[in-house]
């Protein structure tokens, strides 16, 4: 496996073979995992992955959790060396930003709903550092999970107006024994925490396999079951459009319930396709 901290080093490596990218912040685990596999059967065996860590600090709010993001570096390089990635790319803060940036880009319509709300500023980080990402790794391809469902519509319509020749591979999230979504957050949950976030995805499947439609009654009924765990502390819970992001009022196909659940300092967010 390469590995590369400079933008120069990986630009100037001779190019040819098709480049699948799973763009990461580290602190990898088995879904990482899984993007990986998907990413290598999408390359073939001629074609390299390519995986990227580099924990944003664009795409943190202030007062969020940069500082304590885990960075588990060697971990995580050996994680992808098993994983058979051919291809590592790590820079410094410093190497992806100049102190005095100022482009960036944002996405102005699907990134206003859900996480946007809550998370002001948070897309337009993750905006601009995935096309750098596309801009100096220049993939074919790259790979997302649907854990981040809202990352990847948003990623999909930059690709779409930006023009990058680059196609998006959506992975199905990928989740614990008790239905937990995994996420490198999961990590920040103390004993109780974890136990207690299980009810997330059964608050989910209890509104997937209601016999009515109302959006209303579908999130009253997922609320409810998050009501069964103490430590939860809502964020939201929406049902809405896949493709806009906006509420819809009845599940149907291509509407989406998604939620934003507190754990104690630890935000967690999950979805289910309704319909
Ligand atoms: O999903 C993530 O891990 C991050 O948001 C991403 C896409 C790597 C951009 O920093």
């Amino acid at each position: 496996m390469k590995i590369f901290t400079t933008i120069a080093d990986v630009q100037a490596q001779p190019r040819g073979k098709l480049r699948v990218l799973v763009p990461t912040m580290g602190a990898l685990h088995k879904a990482h995992g899984e993007l990986i596999r998907i990413a290598r059967a999408a390359a073939g065996k001629d074609g390299e992955v390519a995986v990227s860590i580099f924990v944003n600090p664009l795409q943190f709010e202030s007062g969020g959790d940069y500082e304590r993001y885990p960075r588990p570096e060697k971990p995580d390089e050996e994680f992808c060396r098993k994983a058979g990635v051919d291809f590592l790319f790590c820079p410094s803060p410093a190497e992806m930003y100049a102190e005095d940036r100022s482009v960036f880009v944002e996405e102005f319509s699907l990134s206003k709903a859900l996480e946007g709300k809550s998370r002001p500023g948070h897309f337009r980080g993750v905006c601009t550092v995935v096309a750098k990402l596309f801009n100096i790794l220049a993939p074919d391809a790259a790979v997302f999970g649907e854990k981040d469902f809202q990352q990847l519509a948003v990623v999909r319509r930059m690709v779409r107006d930006l023009n990058f020749k680059i196609e998006i591979i959506a992975v199905p999230t990928m989740r614990e024994d008790d239905g937990l979504a995994c996420s490198s957050r999961n990590r920040y949950l103390n004993l109780k925490e974890r136990k207690q976030a299980a009810v997330l995805y059964k608050a989910l499947r209890a509104a997937a396999n209601a016999s009515g439609k109302l959006a209303g009654d579908l999130v009253a009924r997922a609320r409810k079951v998050i009501g069964e765990a103490p430590l939860a502390r809502i964020d939201y819970v929406e049902l809405v459009d896949a493709e806009t992001l906006q509420p819809v009022e009845m599940a149907g196909p291509g509407s989406v319930l998604v939620l934003a659940v507190f754990f104690g300092k630890t935000r967690l967010i999950d979805n289910i396709r309704l319909g």
